[in-house]
């Protein structure tokens, strides 16, 4: 069944700095791509990932060649959005050869799964924190929507619609995105956003529309549902989420958040007690 790995928020600064004089992006970020590798025999129909925005934490030239030397040991072709902390005219110089890459403009497009489709939306408005849709946007969505019919559809987007209960990082989400979400309630299927920007695991549901943000791959954000206070980093294992359709019990998406790093085993559970063992079908069915 088709699927993608979404990592988000990597902030690779200069080799050989820290971003915030305490991340180690770039390892974290070595960190999901081997995660990632490792994880490839066992993953069945993964053929992308998906970079929901912050790839760099200046949007200089040099941090993009930076990410391009850590992603290139990925084993999957990869494709981004751009986020508050890139710039668009570097982040297009430097990838400009990739064939999701607009000659100009945002940087939108629209990848086709099969059974789904993802929209990846740019939300940068340069200068600021917070993200926005503009007109331009709007348009490209309504093209690929109509353009999409009746598929399942899911959104990337760096900025959230979705508020994540910290009020620091909720005053930079997406701005006007009424816009986007009224349009996806009209969607004749099911629709999903995937977001970053929080640094934060964090699902919700906004009326019809399933609202998810991925952890970071490096530093978190201190869940902090306090009003009046500053973000604060911390830092916390990195995060990838696999996203892959699925045909039963219905056909749907499902995500699973997979920590990055190495962990013991996989182990057989080879001394299960007796009582584990899996009953017939049909019993299992009638003691639910
Ligand atoms: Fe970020
Ligand atoms: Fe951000």
């Amino acid at each position: 069944m088709p699927g993608f790995i979404q990592i988000t928020d990597t902030h690779i600064v200069a080799p050989g700095a820290l971003a915030y004089g305490r991340s180690d992006t770039a390892e974290a970020l070595h960190r999901a791509v081997a995660t990632i590798n490792a994880k490839l025999p066992v993953l069945d129909g993964i053929d992308c990932v998906i970079v929901t925005g912050d790839l760099t934490d200046h949007g200089t030239p040099e941090e993009y060649a930076h990410f391009a030397a850590i992603m290139a040991e990925l084993e999957l072709p990869w494709q981004a959005v751009p986020g508050n902390h890139d710039r668009r005219d570097a982040m297009r110089a430097a990838f400009a050869p990739a064939p999701w890459m607009p000659e100009d403009g945002p940087i939108h497009w629209v990848r086709d799964f099969g059974p789904f489709s993802v929209i990846g939306l740019d939300t940068l408005l340069e200068g600021a924190h917070h993200g926005e849709l503009s007109l331009e946007g709007v348009g490209f969505l309504d093209a690929a929507l109509a353009a999409i019919g009746a598929q399942p559809v899911v959104i990337a987007s760096h900025h959230p619609w979705m508020h994540s209960g910290i009020p620091a990082m909720d005053a930079d989400n997406l701005h006007g995105g009424g816009a986007l979400m009224s349009r996806l309630e009209a969607h004749p299927a099911p629709a999903r956003m995937i977001s970053g920007h929080v640094h934060r695991a964090v699902t919700g549901q906004i009326g019809r529309v399933t609202c998810q943000i991925s952890p970071a791959t490096c530093h978190a954000v201190l869940t902090d549902h306090r009003v009046g206070h500053d973000p604060q980093l911390t830092i916390e294992p990195g995060g990838i989420t696999v996203f892959r359709w699925s045909t039963a019990p219905q056909p749907g998406l499902l995500s699973d958040i997979i920590p990055t790093g190495s962990f013991s085993g996989p182990w057989p559970f080879a001394d299960r007690p007796a009582e584990w063992e899996p009953r017939p079908l049909q019993n299992r069915d009638q003691q639910i």
